[in-house]
């Protein structure tokens, strides 16, 4: 018994030395020390010995057994070390190298042009208002005096949702969404950006969607020479010092007088060039005196207060500040022009 026991313990001492991997080594745990083991057999035949032989034999296999257990953690710690090593030996990192850096972004030229109108705007004490997108006819046309079957609306025909309900064609809704939203007569001063949406070709100078900035400032005494003293001082510096004004008669619906708001040529200061064909001037907004009736629709008292209004395409002071040409450049997204700005 002695005996046999000796040599299991040989047998399974030199498969622990033999074993090369962590798999092999659990395999000869299993073959001698698991609970249909060849050491556990035995202290399972103990039953046929002797009771004097029985203790001895007892301690002898778990004398061996405790031997083997101990010579199977070592084997185990030395496998995973070895296996350990030949990761790190596999797997070098080379910290030296560059990392990857993540592409940054930065802001399109629209929303550049747009906050430095904004800027602009709030060192003059405006505030900046918001309307909706989706706007109702009233607030889009009736209440900017634009009746149903008004002739000037077939030039803003949009995308209607109802009957009532369209893509706003102007950003001038938020004149009559703010005023209402004030005390009558309480005075304001204010932009209001945002895109508008309209019937039109998609080309080089026209685009279904565009961006809007209106503006209406209302308080006593209100004249047109604010509104060109303002609208000068806006103008000269989103473009430059020396850019000349002037005011040529118009007619808006919501506005009276109305007036188109020109400034020299940027390109060729006054000239004549391809971009103010030839003339010296560029369009740049449409602008008038509030009409009263507009006032008066929204709780105003024309008789106490009086006010201005304008409104300007943010694309067309971006074209003409960086240059481009094409309006359509700055919706297609080619990064090789977005990369410019
Ligand atoms: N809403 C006009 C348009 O889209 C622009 C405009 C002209 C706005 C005169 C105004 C204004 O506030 O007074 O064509």
């Amino acid at each position: 018994m002695e005996e046999q026991i000796a040599q299991l313990t040989g047998e399974a001492q030199a498969a622990i030395q033999a074993a090369d991997s962590l798999e092999a080594l659990d395999g000869v745990r299993v073959k001698y020390l698991g609970k249909k083991g060849e050491l556990t057999g035995i202290l399972r035949g103990m039953g046929k010995l002797s009771a004097e032989e029985r203790p001895k034999v007892g301690k002898i296999v778990n004398e061996a057994r405790a031997a083997l257990e101990e010579q199977i953690a070592a084997k185990n710690e030395a496998l995973k070390g070895a296996a350990l090593a030949n990761r790190l030996a596999s797997e070098k990192i080379d910290v030296t190298l560059p990392g990857r850096r993540v592409p940054l972004g930065h802001l399109h030229p629209l929303t550049l042009t747009l906050n430095r109108i904004k800027e602009i705007f709030l060192d003059m004490g405006f505030s900046v208002e918001e309307g909706p997108e989706i706007e109702k006819d009233y607030y889009n046309f009736e209440a900017l005096n634009l009746p149903k079957d008004h002739p000037a609306r077939d030039m803003q025909d949009s995308f209607y949702i109802t009957e009532d309900i369209l893509m706003r064609t102007q950003t001038s809704p938020v004149q009559a969404r703010t005023m209402q939203s004030h005390e009558p007569n309480s005075p304001i001063r204010m932009i209001a950006p945002g895109r508008v949406y309209r019937r039109d070709d998609y080309d080089a100078s026209h685009s279904p969607m565009f961006t809007q900035v209106e503006g209406l400032v209302i308080d006593k005494g209100i004249s047109l020479a604010d509104l060109k003293g303002t609208l000068e001082l806006f103008l000269q510096q989103i473009f430059n010092d020396k850019v000349q004004v002037r005011l040529r008669p118009s007619f808006f619906p919501f506005t009276e007088p109305s007036t188109e708001v020109d400034v020299s040529c940027v390109m060729c200061h006054g000239h004549g060039c391809s971009v103010c064909k030839g003339t010296g001037w560029l369009e740049i907004l449409g602008a008038g005196m509030v009409h009263p009736h507009v006032l008066e629709m929204s709780g105003y008292d024309p008789n106490v207060v009086s006010g201005f209004a304008f409104g300007l395409g943010v694309e067309r002071i971006a074209m003409l500040s960086y240059g481009v040409s094409d309006l359509r450049l700055f919706y297609d997204n080619d990064m090789r022009f977005l990369r410019q700005f």
